[in-house]
């Protein structure tokens, strides 16, 4: 059966707990010798492409990378026949979308032969979901991800496709998820990788006081204001998210040494500021280590499951 990775929500606690395992134990194999993995991004990106290709080689194979500027996903072609065309060549690919639905005209066009890998779209960004738990339970519970049950996380700020896949991933270890934003940009209830819709692990809580959402948290988490797509709100986004900003005076209403994340790009002195980024309490450094490990553990997960 052909596996694909496209939201945190989707897989079963027990594939998770493969893709954990095989993100961290150590590994002597050529999983992918000699394959090709396409590489799609119709966005651009620093770490998730050098994890991508990174990871990729360690395993033995080699990708190739389209920009949306050179095939055109929906423009040049459509995204039916983007994937019909590379699923000839490709067993796997990996795609960085603006809109999620196109996983599943792509699954449907190809008759789910190529796995699919979401590289971040509109409503998840699940490898780096994978990253963020691994970064977390390297610093509490000595890496062992089953171990992290009642820790809180707050999140403030945007609540963007990163929160989404981030809170899904954590309810589902048993991970008490707090989300701080303003009106307008709080979770939307429904659509894929719902954190809602979690059931029998952590609390979700959400809250429209930056001061209540990170009162009591282990890890304090915030992502850009203005993502991908929404530059047209920049100064609006400014304006409505500034008492959202993750400083010093938010830092210090979390637990004392409360951990903080992000998943970079940073936008310092917009949704953090530099004290609070480079400081002993920022894991960002090993978030960004741990997305090769992810892709590692999302990689093997595929190849374990899907018959050549
Ligand atoms: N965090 C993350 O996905 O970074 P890039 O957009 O640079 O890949
Ligand atoms: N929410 C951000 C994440 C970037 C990694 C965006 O979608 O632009």
């Amino acid at each position: 059966m052909t596996r694909h990775f496209t939201t945190i929500e989707q897989l079963s606690q027990h594939d998770l707990k493969r893709i954990y395992k095989h993100a961290t134990s150590p590994f002597n194999d050529e999983t992918l010798k000699g394959q090709g993995v396409a590489l799609v991004f119709e966005r651009p990106s620093l770490r998730t492409r050098a994890s991508s290709s990174s990871a990729v080689h360690e395993l033995g194979g080699y990708v190739t990378f389209f920009s949306d500027e050179e095939i055109g996903l929906d423009s040049r072609e459509s995204a039916e026949d983007i994937g019909r065309t590379l699923s000839e060549m490709y067993s796997m690919c990996a795609m960085r979308v603006r809109n999620h639905m196109v996983f599943s005209r792509i699954r449907a066009a190809t008759r789910e032969r190529m796995s699919l890998v979401n590289l971040l779209s509109d409503v998840a960004h699940p490898t780096q979901a994978v990253a963020d738990v691994l970064t977390i339970a390297e610093h509490f519970s000595d890496g062992d991800v089953s171990k992290l049950a009642g820790l809180k996380v707050a999140y403030v700020g945007d609540a963007t496709n990163v929160t989404r896949s981030l809170a899904v991933a954590l309810l589902r270890l048993g991970v008490n998820v707090t989300v701080g934003a303003p009106q307008g940009y709080q979770l939307v209830a429904g659509g894929e990788e719902d954190p809602a819709r979690v059931s029998g692990g952590g609390t979700l809580v959400v809250s429209d006081s930056p001061g209540d959402a990170v009162r009591d948290a282990d890890v304090v988490y915030t992502d850009a204001w203005v993502s991908m797509g929404f530059e047209a709100e920049t100064e609006q986004r400014r304006r409505d998210l500034t008492p959202f900003r993750l400083d010093r005076a938010l830092l210090e209403r979390a637990k004392p040494g409360a951990m903080v994340l992000h998943c970079l790009p940073a936008h310092r002195g917009d949704e953090i500021t530099d004290d609070v980024l480079d400081s002993a309490q920022s894991l960002v450094w090993r978030q960004v280590y741990h997305r090769r490990s992810a892709m590692l553990g999302v990689l093997r997960w595929i190849k374990e499951g899907t018959n050549d």
